[in-house]
């Protein structure tokens, strides 16, 4: 499976570029991906990025990215959403906020875009919304994946992520072609901090206090489609991309 597209702006800010920026299609799309932690929502980004050549464009990948960089180089902002995140704690709206207005330029790309963990509160959807308005952007589709708590939690529990590419990868669901190795660059695959027992608790308190209310504010708007994450991501896929065609529900 090749990764669509190096997101170089979207991880590193306004002074990076991508170097492979999407073409415009004939059909860009511009979806936001809702869903509780865990339940596929990463997934699905890559396979539907792969399927509408939009780009992957999460949240929670930035301050992973952050992470990573030299402490001398963080913002104070920063420094306090990675310990926010550690824990399983949203970070603050304004720090997401000032992020996203940062990397507006994806949000404008002719490619379309996948977002994922982003908007998380009603504070931020409704940021969201004027930031699109601001630059006449229609948003198509919000797309709410749903899966049982105990299905959630072996996901989490299974997960093993690329520090390099971002890729996803699951020990049994869908595991490396070499154990710990990521097939797309190579680079050694990490556990995450949060797929903790005691962060994963945290963040679905986070997830039904804050995120939750959000499929109303996209229902009222016509946008939300509901679809179980159940199943073999190929066929949430082909469950999303019927929704899509459709403009329907599809639980
Ligand atoms: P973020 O990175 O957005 O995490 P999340 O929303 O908790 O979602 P996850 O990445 O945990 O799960 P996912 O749904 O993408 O599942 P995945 O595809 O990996 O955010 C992390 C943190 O950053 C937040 O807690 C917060 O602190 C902060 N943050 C980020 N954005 C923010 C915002 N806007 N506001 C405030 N704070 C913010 O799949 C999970 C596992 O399951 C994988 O191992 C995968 O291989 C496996 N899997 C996937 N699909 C299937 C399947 N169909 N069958 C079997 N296994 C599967």
């Amino acid at each position: 499976m090749e990764v669509a597209n190096d997101r170089k702006l979207w991880l590193r800010g306004p002074g990076a570029f991508c170097s492979d920026p999407p073409q415009r299609h004939k059909v860009a799309r511009r979806l936001v991906l809702l869903g509780p932690p865990g339940v596929g929502k990463g997934t699905q980004a890559e396979l539907l990025g792969t399927e509408l050549k939009a780009c992957h464009l999460s949240t929670g990948d930035i301050f992973r990215c952050a992470k990573e960089a030299r402490t001398c180089e963080l913002t104070p902002a920063l420094t306090s959403a990675l310990q926010f995140m550690r824990r399983g704690e949203l970070v603050p709206d304004q720090t997401v906020l000032d992020l996203v207005a940062e990397r507006v330029g994806c949000l404008k790309c002719e490619g379309g875009f996948l977002l994922d963990g982003f908007p998380r509160t009603v504070t931020q959807a409704n940021a969201l919304e004027a930031l699109l308005a601001r630059n006449h952007i229609r948003l198509d589709a919000v797309i709410n994946y749903e899966l049982p708590i105990d299905q959630i939690v072996a996901r989490l529990s299974g997960r093993r992520t690329c520090p390099e590419c971002k890729a996803v990868f699951h020990v049994q669901a869908r595991p490396p072609r070499v154990e710990g190795i990521c097939d797309h660059c190579g680079a050694k695959l990490y556990q995450r901090e949060d797929d903790r027992p005691e962060s994963i608790r945290v963040r679905m308190e986070a997830y039904e206090k804050s995120t939750v209310p959000l499929a109303e504010f996209y229902r009222t708007r016509g946008l939300l489609r509901s679809i179980s994450a159940e199943g073999e991501p190929k066929e949430i896929l082909e469950r999303t991309l019927e929704a899509l065609q459709n403009g329907s529900n599809k639980s």
